[in-house]
């Protein structure tokens, strides 16, 4: 098939091009509008491939996307283009709001008249997080069946995006299915998220910034399992239906910061101890207590099983930025002395 994939420069898009082109055998036509987030250097090993095609755009840009559909007619779209930082959300939600809500809007509008014209096998996978649940307390896992309760900026966009993709299937029958997952982690993510920006600042010997007490919880995944279960329920999903995704993979922040530290005190040994580096600072407001995702429907129904545990991951993770530092200092140079990595003051 033919799918095209938005947001397909980005940390999640990038792995899902990539697998999508190794593993399977169908065609990839990436949407991006390469915003600070994208980064085209993650997806140098498809340069060339006959069936991977890049075009640059904005989800919001009706002519733009329509172009894109008229031209490339694809079989199905996933659809990951959004601004996806909590910080940056309640930093300045409008960009948010425009991705993230009317992006969606304006991409279903364009396939449900797609469908109306005759590709009636066309498939719209919406991709969204576990976030739109709110937030746990000390038990208990989200299920498919969770009521939405999103708390910051990013993820009330995202929920409502998920309402308008669940409203078009409701409404107009637009073939659509959805994914929740659980926070990402492994190579080629921007090092402002939590897991790159703790190893990224450790090597270079800066403070490692733990917002509150690091009691948070969240529930990791590796990226590439993430990218397997999206093209699983992209062509075995059934339509109306979502899918929760997730590693089993709880662990409080401040035990993911110090088991970096460990992995570079091991990896890339300095005279001082990494986690001598950690600090507690301001945490960020309305900070979510803890995440965990009940994943067994889709382990059931579509037989999808994530690979990495947390520690063969998170190694994995340490050794790739060791590897790949053309990667991550290209990105350091283009934004040097911008958000990238700034540390909230204690
Ligand atoms: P990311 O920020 O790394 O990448 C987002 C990509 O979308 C970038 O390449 C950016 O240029 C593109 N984009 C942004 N606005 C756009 C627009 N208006 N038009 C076209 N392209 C645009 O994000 P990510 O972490 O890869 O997340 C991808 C998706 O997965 C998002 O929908 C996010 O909500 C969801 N998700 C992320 C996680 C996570 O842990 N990172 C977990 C669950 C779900
Ligand atoms: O749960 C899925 C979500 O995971 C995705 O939908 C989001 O797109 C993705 O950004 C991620 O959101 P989080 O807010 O959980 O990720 P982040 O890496 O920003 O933070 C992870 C945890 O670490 C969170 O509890 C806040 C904390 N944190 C984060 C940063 C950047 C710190 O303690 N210090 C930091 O410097």
């Amino acid at each position: 098939m033919r799918i095209l994939v938005t947001g397909g420069a980005g940390f999640i898009g990038s792995a899902l091009c990539r697998h999508l082109i190794s593993d399977t055998a169908h065609e990839v036509v990436n949407l991006d509008k390469l915003t600070y987030a994208a980064n085209l250097d993650s997806l140098k090993s498809l340069d060339g491939n006959p069936r991977y095609r890049f075009v640059k755009a904005d989800i919001c840009d009706r002519a733009a996307v329509d172009a894109v559909f008229r031209e490339h007619k694809p079989d199905g779209i996933i659809h990951l283009a959004a601004e996806s930082h909590v910080d940056r959300s309640i930093d300045g939600p409008g960009e948010f709001i425009k991705t993230n809500i009317v992006g969606t809007y304006t991409l279903l509008d364009i396939a449900n008249a797609y469908v109306r014209d005759g590709h009636k096998s066309f498939r719209f996978h919406h991709v969204s997080t576990d976030e739109v649940y709110g937030s746990l307390g000390d038990t208990g896992e989200f299920t498919e069946e969770t009521p939405y309760a999103p708390n910051s900026p990013y993820s009330a966009s995202k929920a409502s995006s998920d309402h308008l993709a669940r409203a078009w299937h409701h409404t107009f029958h637009l073939p659509v299915v959805m994914t929740n997952c659980s926070n990402n982690y492994g190579p080629f993510q921007f090092p402002e998220k939590l897991i790159p920006l703790v190893l990224l600042r450790g090597l270079e010997g800066k403070e490692l910034p733990v917002y509150g007490k690091g009691d948070n919880v969240r529930d990791w995944l590796y990226v590439d399992d993430h990218a397997r279960a999206l093209a699983l329920v992209f062509e075995k999903g059934v339509d109306g239906e979502k899918y929760n995704v997730g590693g089993h993979n709880e662990v409080a922040n401040i035990k993911v910061v110090e088991t970096i530290c460990a992995l570079l005190d091991e990896l890339a040994p300095k005279a001082f101890k990494h986690r001598d580096l950690i600090r507690f600072v301001q945490d960020r407001p309305g900070h979510d207590k803890r995440y965990a995702i009940d994943a067994s429907k889709i382990e059931r129904e579509l037989g999808w099983k994530p690979r990495e545990t947390f520690e063969t991951g998170l190694k994995a993770t340490v050794a790739w930025y060791l590897e790949n530092r053309w990667w991550w200092e290209a990105i350091q140079a283009r934004y040097s002395g911008q958000r990238l990595g700034l540390a909230k003051k204690a």
